[in-house]
């Protein structure tokens, strides 16, 4: 028999993904070229030319029954200590092989470290706006997500709130910082209240609460800024990486969790980790992509498109007159839509081949979001069109 849980899921379809079925339906009909698709968070820049020549070397080179194997429960030993060593000179935390767990992208190592410190029917808090996949990979493990409502001023941490949310029976704060969908990245002040809150909340209730932090989009900040990093700040920090963004590399499902070296049981997580992937299918990620990233730690994919759009972009919203802030990162902006309803906007929008995410589902309504990670050509062509969209829907 079918399971009803996701028989009844059906219905609950992402938003993003129906948007982009859309853009790609009409696509169909007027050539893609034309439709000024704004859904997806899928990067528009190649891998670095490292990764392809590090693939290409391991695949002439080593022996394939050895690098085609699967990698040991605990993801390969080589790979965890080139990341540790990575990120020990990058942010001067004290991480060894023993602390890194590589992982099937971000959304993998979130399921390890949700699972790992927190039992079901424990909650898990995070903050509007979020990524919308927080609540099936929450859900998912059983746990019980609630949202802080969001700072819309600055798209920082609205702490009250937060005093309101925690409870005896939360487990774990999720940040994402540069965050998806508004783009803002945490700032040093904002984080090092945050862990005074999580310090504090964790002596009241007599546990430990833990920080996880999601942060697929670290290497994506704008103005020359290098990133405030979450872990430096608490010392119960779990952090999920990707190498989706970074390397552009979202369909090789690549990442890590790394666990603080000063958090509770520091030296339990990698193993409990290998234990829960025996359960949720996310193990072993591809041994060939865990060696060819350890050899792409020090780089990138050419970034600097996102900011150039992010700035084409930010300077005609708010010449259209948009309340919008500037992101500090990523590739995507969240403006207030023109009229409350932001589903509305956005079915408006589509008469103008614009595909903009209402808010909604971010758990912000009366927002949007755009997602400029594609060619700066296209953003430039798809300027009148919103243009056109304000001033036939919403003439001043
Ligand atoms: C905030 C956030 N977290 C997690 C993920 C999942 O990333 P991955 O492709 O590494 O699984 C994404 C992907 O877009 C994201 O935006």
């Amino acid at each position: 028999m079918i399971t009803n849980q996701y028989l009844q899921s059906l219905a609950d379809k992402s938003v993003i993904r129906t948007l982009s079925e859309w853009s790609t339906a009409r696509g169909a009909e007027i050539g893609y070229d034309n439709v000024f698709d704004y859904s997806l968070g899928n990067p528009s820049v190649p891998c670095p030319p490292q990764f392809t020549a590090a693939l290409e070397r391991l695949l002439q080179t080593q022996e394939p029954v050895a690098l085609h194997g699967y990698s040991p429960s605990q993801s390969l030993p080589s790979v965890r200590a080139a990341v540790a060593e990575n990120l020990r000179r990058r942010f001067g935390i004290p991480y060894t092989a023993a602390h890194i767990f590589m992982t099937c992208g971000a959304a993998g190592a979130l399921a390890h470290a949700l699972r790992c410190v927190a039992a079901p029917g424990q909650e898990v808090i995070t903050f509007a706006p979020y990524f919308p996949e927080y609540k099936p990979y929450v859900e998912g493990a059983g746990l019980v997500l609630k949202v802080v409502p969001p700072r819309t001023a600055d798209f920082q941490i609205d702490f009250d709130a937060l005093e309101r949310q925690l409870t005896p029976n939360t487990a774990a704060i999720l940040v994402n910082t540069p965050n998806n969908p508004s783009g803002a990245a945490y700032s040093a002040a904002t984080l090092t209240r945050l862990a005074g809150v999580l310090a504090a909340a964790s002596q009241k209730w007599g546990h430990i609460i833990f920080l996880i932090s999601d942060e697929p989009y670290r290497e994506i900040l704008f103005g020359g800024k290098t990133v405030d990093y979450v872990a430096k700040f608490y010392p119960h920090t779990l952090t999920c990486y990707s190498f989706s963004k970074s390397l552009s590399l979202p369909g090789e499902r690549i990442g890590y969790l790394a666990a603080n070296p000063a958090c509770e049981m520091a030296d339990k997580i990698v193993p409990i980790c290998a234990q829960i992937s025996r359960g949720i299918g996310h193990n072993c990620p591809a041994s060939s992509i865990q060696l060819a990233v350890a050899e792409c730690l020090e780089q990138t994919s050419d970034l600097t498109v996102y900011e150039k759009n992010m700035e084409l972009l930010y300077a005609k919203l708010v010449a259209l007159g948009f309340r919008v802030q500037k992101p500090g990162g990523t590739f995507y902006i969240f403006p207030q839509s023109p009229e409350p309803d932001a589903v509305a906007f956005s079915e408006k929008a589509k008469k103008y081949d614009l595909a903009l995410v209402p808010g909604d589902s971010f758990g912000c309504p009366g927002y949007f979001r755009m997602a400029y990670c594609i060619s700066t050509e296209k953003v430039q062509r798809s300027l009148p069109a919103l243009e056109k969209l304000m001033h036939t829907e919403y003439p001043r």
